[in-house]
């Protein structure tokens, strides 16, 4: 989604560097065109460009813009197609503006501004604010006085960044439903979406809160609520380092990530188990045995990749606490007026935390008397702070689009919450929690050895990327691997790829099978073994490839397939934690021989702030 940076230092410094060097921060976040504009004495300079951030260097590289305050976008097109007349920032009389959200009610503000005679240069929903507020501030000529009134009369969501063409001593930022946070050093002051354009630049950081709006002068950052009150704004010193920014010398960040599984499953686990091993800890989590026995029924609900891990949480909780479980994907459990109450307890699973769906989903819940956990991985996030508790995942920075660190971190909390349930309902006892934790903290060396195959899947690439349709299969915990195997390949290698239940094959997949097609399956030996190898026979018998992921020593697998990625011999519940890595491997070797751009797939954004 789109991304805002801001700065502004001391008259002789020149604000640029941050810009440019913020904007990159956050092309993770997904876009399709970029724009800066800078004041001089009294006059906008602006500068905005199509396609990746290098289109705008280029442009700057000929106009060699100076000045010590400036603002910057990364637009990812919602009102009006890709274009420079529609990149931000936006500039109305004496405002010059840029905005991440969306304005429910632009048309009719739209109109009622053209009926004043105002003109639009735009498609926007955007450049209807910077007329509002430039509206009010040519009567006004007080800033803050205009930049509330326009809010007050904005329906939807957005954070923004305004310069007003006569102070050039300060600039603003407000924050409405879209993630905006402030940063300081000792004598320049900066504003982005989220910290990593601060990182090397700032010392200190504070997220606004909705209805918040800053005012950022080069030595200080002052907040008002939205009746312009002043309010107390508690900084934190910013941890971040630019070496966890980089790509730690892999090619891509997603390679990277996929890398740091074993490390981050190390981090997960680390507070949450009890030295003896017989415990979840969770201490922290405001609900007695008593509370927890209460819950008849529990909701599960995320988006994409929160959503498989979240299928997984259905089978743990179901297995060990004995508590139904439903799982939905957010855009639709909003909408379909789920049935709850204070006794069923809702579970939101987000790497981002600022997925609006989930968000959406998560208010619901909580208005209909439901206690919402949320599953997070962003301390700073709205998901944590309007959740009733957060148990945050260890995945640190995920920067590639496509999720996959976050993934297994958000699996393996799901185990341990359901372990916890489990024990609270006494439907399992400690002896039982023992053996598994015991094996769960063995997974980052099991995670090790799977990443060893890189090798192989990236052989299986070069003879598989000019296939057309890859088909996915698995039964049981192996089921959400397979949706996910599917979301990884077609994210980001543009094939078709499909994620099934192996039982469904016969009802209608099974179509599909022809010599161009790749059966990946999901095969270890579990009880559900044979079932799955008949499935895959099926495929053979009709002239598909199969590429198999199954148990370490399974012979009979291995001959029936085309290329046999073997797994380590783990318990069936943590199985998933390791079959995720090769189909995760898979994908990205098949996009790296497809020459597509890994970390920032065509049309996809990181953070789905917007329905
Ligand atoms: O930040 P969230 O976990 O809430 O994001 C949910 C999905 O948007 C995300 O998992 C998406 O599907 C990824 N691009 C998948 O790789």
């Amino acid at each position: 989604m789109c991304g805002i940076v801001g700065a502004i230092g001391r008259k002789d410094t020149n604000v640029l560097n941050y810009i440019v060097t913020g904007l990159k921060r956050l092309e993770y976040r997904g876009y399709d065109s970029s724009g800066i504009c800078i004041l001089n004495e009294g006059t906008f300079n602006k500068v905005r460009a199509v396609g990746k951030i290098k289109e705008l260097e280029a442009k700057l590289e000929s106009i060699k813009l100076v000045s010590h305050i400036g603002i910057g976008h990364t637009r990812w097109a919602t009102h009006g197609k890709v274009s420079e007349k529609n990149a931000h920032p936006h500039i109305a009389g004496s405002v010059a503006l840029v905005h991440n959200g969306i304005i429910e009610n632009y048309a009719e503000l739209k109109e009622a501004l053209i009926k004043k005679d105002r003109s639009f240069k735009s498609e926007t929903d955007t450049e209807i604010i910077a007329h509002l507020i430039d509206e009010s501030y040519t009567r006004t000529k007080d800033p803050l006085a205009a930049i509330k009134s326009t809010i007050k009369q904005l329906k939807g969501m957005f954070s923004l960044g305004i310069m007003f063409k006569e102070d050039c001593n300060s600039f603003f930022a407000v924050k409405c439903g879209t993630p905006l946070v402030v940063g300081r050093d000792k004598d320049s002051s900066y504003i982005a979406s989220d910290v990593y354009p601060l990182v090397e630049y700032a010392d200190e950081y504070a997220f606004l809160e909705d209805h918040e709006i800053a005012k950022i002068s080069p030595d200080h950052i002052t907040v008002f609520n939205i009746e312009g009150k002043e309010l107390e704004k508690k900084f934190q010193h910013l941890e971040i380092k630019s070496e966890d920014l980089s790509k730690g010398g892999y090619r891509y960040y997603m390679e990277k990530e996929i890398h740091e599984q074993p490390q981050v499953m190390v981090d997960t686990l680390q507070d949450r188990i009890s030295a003896s091993r017989d415990k979840v800890l969770l201490e922290d989590l405001p609900l007695t045995d008593e509370d927890l026995c209460r819950f008849k029924r529990v909701y599960i609900v995320a988006c994409g990749t929160a959503w498989h891990a979240g299928m997984l949480g259905k089978y743990f909780i179901e297995k060990y606490a004995r508590v139904p479980v439903e799982v939905d994907v957010a855009s639709e459990f909003r909408y379909r007026d789920p049935i709850l109450s204070n006794d069923v307890l809702t579970i939101l699973i987000s790497q981002s935390g600022e997925t609006a769906d989930t968000l959406a989903a998560g208010r619901q819940a909580k208005k209909s008397g439901s206690f919402v956990i949320a599953i997070c991985n962003k301390p700073n996030s709205t998901m944590n702070r309007e959740s009733d508790f957060t148990i945050f995942t260890q995945a640190g920075s995920e920067i590639g689009v496509a999720a996959t660190k976050s993934f297994t971190s958000q699996a393996s909390t799901m185990l341990l919450l359901s372990l916890y349930m489990g024990k609270a309902l006494k439907t399992i006892s400690d002896d039982e929690i023992k053996p598994i934790l015991n094996d769960m903290v063995k997974i980052p060396f099991q995670m090790e050895q799977v990443l060893k195959h890189s090798e192989i899947v990236s052989n299986v690439a070069s003879m598989y990327s000019k296939h057309k349709t890859f088909l996915f299969i698995g039964r049981g915990v192996h089921f959400p691997i397979a949706l996910e195997g599917a979301l990884k390949l077609k994210e980001i290698t543009y094939l078709h790829a499909e994620g099934y239940a192996a039982g469904e094959l016969k009802h209608g997949p099974i179509a599909l099978v022809d010599n161009e097609l790749v059966l990946v399956a999901i095969c270890p030996k579990d009880e559900l073994y044979e079932k799955t190898i008949s499935n895959i026979e099926e495929v053979r018998a009709r002239g598909g490839d199969v590429i198999s992921i199954g148990s370490e020593g399974d012979e009979r697998l291995k001959a029936m397939s085309n290329i046999f990625i073997p797994m380590p011999l783990v318990s069936k519940d943590l199985m998933p934690l390791l079959e995720v890595i090769p189909v995760q491997l898979l994908a990205l070797s098949v996009a790296i021989q497809k020459g597509a751009d890994v970390d920032k797939p065509r049309n996809l954004a990181k953070s789905v702030t917007v329905e």
